[in-house]
């Protein structure tokens, strides 16, 4: 279903096709919504520059030729040469009830590209911080939202599982024993287990030995290590999926690509990036040096591909990565969905792996830079004590929190209900708190303001859908059976069509841009038009049979837009709130 905006764009290509020559028609007409009327058209402007005539003149002649009749009430010239469109609302609601009667909502269904998106990526036998949670919550948004537009999401969550603290942990593991309260603290709380890990490394000479040759072990492959190993790994990948499951997050187990399985490649990566004069050995070092990147004293940065001790580090991995999901994953699109303070190495990554020839021009990588969540005090979140936060406490937290907002909101509800309630609208803030503002700016995560139910919030919007279900409920109806013809008599009903039908749009648009927080925008200004229209215009109680079908058929509309929406976010709507 194409967009209003879609619409008049094509009709626009007719007109100047038809007004100036075939050679204009691809000139971009920049339909933008507008103050003055639902849309304005720019073309003029910049058309009058190469046709060396008025602007003015310009879009004047190019309303001659503009056929809109069925879609518009008569388009006008404004200002220097903008023309004001304004759609008819009989024209408007026909789409809206093409979008309700739409499987899709108005979404496209896009040329189907494959995306691997990296995205999670803890560390094995460490506590997940908000930095992950992040990036777990807008990485999952994005899979989900370009799998809706038909695109193959490969899922890569890229787990610390390797390097040298491996001995230290492997070694503690067996010191505690493999089935011990202790070890489950890697499920429970892995920060604990790291810790008494590194006391032992710290206190014991002896265990600090035992640790390093477990290191030569790990390497070398030996098989009662790698089995200890990949111990670890399971009570690890089983807290990550406790938070996972949780958050509601889609990630499962298949979706695995830790470091270390990229270690077989990570030797032919060095040496091919030697052969082909892309690295040179500086200190014992095997280094990549890229123009441009420079540090104090305008000495060069390098990318350390190898240890002046032969090991290999995160860069080597990360280059790996690429020429994984290029050559073997065929991938079109790969998105990193990581940490803004990571920015430098990956672009060195990726300059690298063009150099490389890993990275073929057609192949599109993008930083999804994933800004820091700050505490109300400015600084990087952490407890009181300056200890790093418990994911799974702040999340325990914001149910906590969110039945108290539900039992002050809705004391009515029963304790069962009111349990079940407050887990989607607990969760339902922390993640649309991540999402709703741009990935790469800095946060900060405050309780109060994200479970408030008024504002850009993720239970404002639930509660938004509720309310549509609450009322369908008190009508004795159903949403799916509102079906009716909509009329857009009243401004309110005229403003919430016109929202229903920027949907797809919006969709299409964070499948362009990785971006998010723009549908978490859009339907904000839904939920917003939605209120209006429903402070405005009685539905169950309309003045006559056909204004009630057409608004129920509008709310409606709203539900569906609404929930799927959210569920595109990876927010669940309660059925009621
Ligand atoms: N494990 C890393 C961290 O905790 C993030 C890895 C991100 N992904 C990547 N391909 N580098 O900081």
């Amino acid at each position: 279903m194409p967009t209003p905006s879609d619409v008049l764009a094509e009709r626009f290509a007719s007109a100047l096709g038809a007004a100036f020559g075939e050679e204009y028609a691809g000139v971009d007409p920049v339909i933008r919504p507008s103050q003055f009327a639902d849309f304005q058209a720019n073309a003029a402007l910049a058309l009058a520059k190469r046709l060396g005539a008025k602007p003015r003149e310009v879009a004047e002649r190019l309303l001659e030729h503009l056929d809109v009749a069925d879609v518009c009430l008569e388009p006008e010239v404004s200002g220097p040469g903008f023309v004001n469109l304004t759609l008819r609302p009989e024209w408007v609601a026909d789409q809206v009830r093409a979008l309700a009667a739409d499987e899709r909502l108005g979404v496209p269904v896009e040329e189907p590209r494959v995306v691997p998106v990296d995205y999670s990526a803890p560390n094995v036998a460490k506590e997940m911080h908000v930095g992950h949670l992040r990036t777990t919550v807008v990485g999952d948004a994005l899979a989900r939202t370009l799998e809706h537009l038909g695109h193959h999401v490969v899922r890569q969550n890229h787990i610390g599982d390797w390097g040298t603290p491996f001995g230290m942990l492997i070694e503690h593991l067996l010191a505690v024993g493999e089935d011990s309260e202790e070890a489950r603290l890697l499920v429970e709380r892995p920060n604990d287990f790291y810790q008494a890990a590194r006391a032992q490394f710290e206190g014991s000479p002896e265990f600090a030995d035992r640790a390093r040759q477990r290191v030569v072990d790990l390497q070398a492959g030996d098989p009662d290590t790698r089995r200890l190993w990949q111990e670890l790994i399971g009570l690890s990948t089983a807290y990550f999926n406790r938070i996972y499951s949780a958050l509601d997050v889609t990630l499962t187990d298949d979706d695995l690509a830790g470091e270390s399985s990229y270690n077989d490649a990570l030797e032919g990566i060095c040496e091919e990036l030697e052969a082909k004069g892309i690295a040179t050995v500086s200190e014992g070092a095997l280094c990549v040096f890229l123009d441009g990147h420079t540090g104090r004293e305008g000495r060069p940065v390098p990318l350390i591909v190898r240890k002046s001790d032969g090991g290999y580090g995160y860069a080597t991995t990360d280059l790996a990565t690429i020429r994984h999901r290029v050559e073997d994953l065929h991938a079109d699109t790969i998105l990193y969905v990581v940490g803004a303070p990571q920015h430098l190495h990956l672009q060195m990554v990726f300059e690298t792996a063009r150099k490389a020839g890993w990275l073929p021009p057609g192949v599109e990588v993008v930083h999804v830079q994933i800004g820091n969540v700050l505490g109300t005090d400015g600084k990087i979140l952490r407890t009181r004590s300056g200890a790093p936060i418990r994911l799974s406490s702040l999340l325990e937290e914001a149910v906590d929190r969110a039945s108290a907002v539900l039992a002050d909101a809705r004391p009515e509800l029963d304790e069962a209900a009111r349990a079940r309630i407050a887990e989607d609208v607990g969760i339902g803030a922390v993640k649309y708190a991540d999402l709703s503002v741009s990935h790469d700016s800095e946060y900060t995560f405050d309780f109060d303001r994200m479970l408030a139910l008024t504002g850009n919030t993720g239970p404002y919007l639930q509660y938004a859908a509720a309310r549509i279900r609450s009322m369908f409920r008190k009508g004795g109806l159903s949403p799916a059976d509102a079906t009716g013809q909509v009329r857009l008599g009243e401004e309110p009903e005229r403003a919430l069509g016109l929202a229903l039908l920027g949907f797809g749009g919006v969709v299409a648009q964070v499948g362009r841009s990785y971006e998010p927080h723009r549908l978490c925008a859009y339907l904000f200004d839904l939920a917003q038009a939605f209120t209006t229209f429903y402070e405005q215009c009685p539905v169950l109680r309309a003045e006559d049979e056909a204004v009630r079908e057409s608004r129920l058929a509008l709310s409606a509309a709203t539900l569906a837009v609404l929930q799927r929406g959210l569920g595109l976010l990876g927010i669940t709507a309660p059925e009621q709130m």
